[in-house]
């Protein structure tokens, strides 16, 4: 089972978003049984919470449903769980390499370096700027590279 997280600030916008596109992907594609997917913050200010409403109405409007998913705090026990760890932004990867262990650090990319073409390295928090629409988009180029390079080390 290859092992894929994503993290953002508050685990209730983007990477919830990230989740759900990508098992969404995963599924379409028969893989369930082959890559597991999770989701995670760095700030514990939304553990336990649904996604954002916003979040979960651009996902809705492109058939994918988010509401089941909680919050939750990454913690450096998920460099061990998982292959992947997939930061939204500069900031979260900052973050993230905190509380990296030793030696887990290969683990950790910016989740737009799997989107190339975007041009851009930092998914935008649309929490206060808005722009959920955007980041759907730029998640799913993203979620298709991502699966393009899990297929090619190790499928
Ligand atoms: P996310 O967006 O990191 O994409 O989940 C945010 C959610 C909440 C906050 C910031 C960003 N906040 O400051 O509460």
């Amino acid at each position: 089972m290859v092992k894929v997280l994503f993290v953002c600030l508050g685990n209730i916008c983007r990477s919830p978003t990230a989740e759900g596109v990508f098992r969404d992907l995963v599924r379409r594609e028969g893989l369930e049984g082959r890559i597991a997917v999770d989701s995670a913050g760095t700030a514990a200010y939304h553990v336990g919470e649904a996604p954002d409403p916003r979040a979960q109405q651009a996902a809705r409007k492109r058939g994918i449903d988010i509401g089941g998913l909680r919050g939750r705090q990454a913690k450096a026990v998920d460099f061990e769980r998982f292959d992947y760890v997939l930061a939204m932004d500069r900031s979260n990867h900052r973050d993230l390499l905190r509380i990296c262990p030793t030696g887990q650090e290969r683990k950790l990319s910016l989740f737009l370096d799997f989107a190339p073409g975007q041009g851009a390295r930092d998914v935008p928090d649309p929490y206060y700027e808005g722009g959920f629409d955007g980041v759907y988009d730029m998640i799913e180029e993203a979620a298709k590279g991502l699966l393009a390079d899990i297929r090619a080390k190790h499928l």
